[in-house]
């Protein structure tokens, strides 16, 4: 019989690549393995919890402003992470930074929409899009407790043609995303079809 093996998705927005990782893993099957996605949000309005209902699964909420600090906050985070006991915990849109409250008993990965170290922060694919260069792209790396440091653990590039504006190019970052980031998961959780 299957062992389920659960990825905790952290979240704060639209949750595209949420629904992509659930739409790709949640339920199936990968040789003797069964994966579980466990949605977690820090905003109880995410659209990503609407999405992810639409999939059967409901979302935790670990509501950030309820928190007086980053740290009390990271301890409620990994609180539900021990109850959740995930073999995979995957920042997807996640737009907090997190201490080492977080960091010392959590490893996870995180998504980032450029090549890193260039352009790290919230507003990455504009600053890539307007840096004057041919090529952005899409990073999956560690976390620590640095915003968007952490070893990197795969990247692609996206090309900045001519007639991209920065819609377009933003498109093509979020395929590549959506690419990328079910990719390295199943890397990491060594899942064969
Ligand atoms: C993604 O583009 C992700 O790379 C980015 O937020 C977006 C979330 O989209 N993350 C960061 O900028 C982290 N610094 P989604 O909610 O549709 O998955």
């Amino acid at each position: 019989m299957a062992r389920t093996v659960t990825v905790a998705v952290l979240f704060s927005g639209r949750g595209s690549n949420l629904e992509n990782l659930i739409k790709r893993f949640h339920g199936k099957e990968f040789g003797d393995k069964r994966v579980a996605i466990a949605p977690i949000s820090n905003r109880p309005d995410a659209p990503g919890i609407e999405l992810a209902k639409a999939h059967g699964i409901e979302a935790a909420v670990v509501d950030h402003k309820r928190f007086p600090n980053r740290e009390s906050f990271d301890e409620a985070l990994v609180s539900k992470l021990e109850e959740i006991s995930p073999e995979l915990v995957v920042m997807a849109g996640f737009m907090r930074i997190v201490t080492d409250t977080f960091t010392s008993r959590i490893d996870a990965i995180n998504l980032h929409p450029s090549l890193l170290p260039l352009f790290k922060g919230a507003n990455a694919i504009e600053e890539s899009f307007k840096s004057g260069m041919k090529v952005g792209g899409v990073t999956v790396h560690r976390v620590d407790s640095t915003l968007d440091g952490g070893e990197i653990l795969d990247q692609r590039c996206v090309r900045i043609e001519e007639d991209d504006t920065l819609e377009s190019f933003r498109e093509k970052i979020h395929k590549t995303e959506h690419e990328l980031l079910p990719d390295v998961v199943a890397k990491l959780l060594r899942l064969s079809e």
